[in-house]
């Protein structure tokens, strides 16, 4: 019955074995993680935007050969994550339409315009950063196609996170405006990437079961901890400033204490008030309906090509 089937579930959970799409699994284990994984999808092809807007632009050719295949990596991490929700029972256009209507959530991070090319490298350092920081320990999520999806777009992410850094850490060798771009971008991105890992513990509805689940292996405040304590030794390498006054090394925690993010500010943006929130999906949207004709050509090759097959 439902009670041993739940306890024989959460003793697999207990032991650290991967839970496999034909498993049984509560109801409300499969919609967690068809919402953490969808949204995780839908990040990552949303976040192809902020960067794609920069490819006609980076001011090199090894940059923009770098900046194309970043982005195109992105779309792969999409299309993994879409697969991998899709063996829990949701279809990938179910999971679209939800994104192009507006009722789908994605990263905010998404939803901050780059402004400059200082930019780009900053989101490669700090949001691909962020987001290592938060995948690395989801390769032991308990959901076997998710964690193996994590393998690779760790891998990845790792090299967006060093070409990021390195893009940074040339503006800083630069010349003093060059510096300046670089500080000016850091200023305006550190507090949205701390807002990546989520609201405070204490204020996340989903963490204590995601935990208990092992589809979370770490909490939002922990891993923002980390990232911290990872990221600070690296702008002071390059001579930037993290914008936090209350930014200081605590010896006794052996990690840093620092400043809370604008939590109003998060909320907003989580409800869709992110400052270029309309044109990420007014873009989406325009992309789904200018490739119409690609899919129904697709459709329509694999009809022709069915009915000689038959013939
Ligand atoms: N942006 C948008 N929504 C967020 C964010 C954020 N930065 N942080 C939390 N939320 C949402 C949650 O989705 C949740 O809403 P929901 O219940 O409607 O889904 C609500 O705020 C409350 O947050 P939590 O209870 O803390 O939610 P959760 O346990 O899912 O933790 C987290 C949020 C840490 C983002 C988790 O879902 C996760 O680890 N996801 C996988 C990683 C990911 O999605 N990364 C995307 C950015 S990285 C990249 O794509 C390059």
């Amino acid at each position: 019955d439902d009670a041993e089937r739940l306890a024989a579930f959460e003793a697999r959970v207990a032991a650290d074995e991967f839970i496999e799409p034909k498993d049984w699994m509560p109801d409300a284990y499969r919609k967690t993680l068809v919402r953490q994984i969808s949204q995780h999808a839908h990040s990552e092809i949303v976040g192809m935007l902020p960067e794609g807007n920069w490819i006609g632009r980076a001011p090199s050719l090894r940059r923009k050969a770098i900046l194309l295949a970043k982005v195109q990596d992105e779309a792969g991490h999409g299309l993994y994550l879409y697969c991998a929700a899709e063996t829990l029972g949701t279809s990938r256009d179910e999971m679209t339409a939800a994104l192009l209507a507006g009722k789908a959530k994605y990263s905010t991070i998404f939803n901050y315009p780059t402004l400059t090319w200082a930019d780009i490298g900053t989101i490669g350092w700090l949001v691909d950063g962020a987001a290592i920081m938060n995948q690395v320990p989801l390769q032991r999520t308990s959901y076997g196609p998710y964690a193996r999806a994590m393998v690779r777009i760790c891998k990845e992410e790792s090299f967006h996170q060093r070409q990021g850094y390195e893009a940074v850490m040339a503006l800083c060798a630069g010349t003093p405006e060059q510096k300046a771009m670089a500080q000016d971008a850091l200023n305006r991105w550190w507090w949205p990437s701390l807002m990546m890992f989520g609201p405070p513990d204490d204020a996340s509805p989903n963490t204590e079961q995601s935990m208990r689940w092992r589809i979370k292996r770490d909490t939002n405040d922990a891993l923002r901890q980390k990232f911290v304590d990872v990221t600070v030794p690296q702008a002071e390498a390059i001579g930037l400033t993290i914008p936090d006054p209350a930014l200081r090394w605590n010896e006794d925690k052996d990690g840093y204490d620092f400043g809370q993010p604008d939590w109003d500010e998060f909320w907003a943006v989580v409800k869709g008030d992110g400052p270029v929130a309309a044109d990420r999906m007014a873009a989406r949207n325009k992309a789904w309906d200018d490739g119409a004709w690609v899919r129904d050509a697709a459709i329509a090759h694999a009809e022709k090509r069915a009915l000689k097959r038959a013939a």
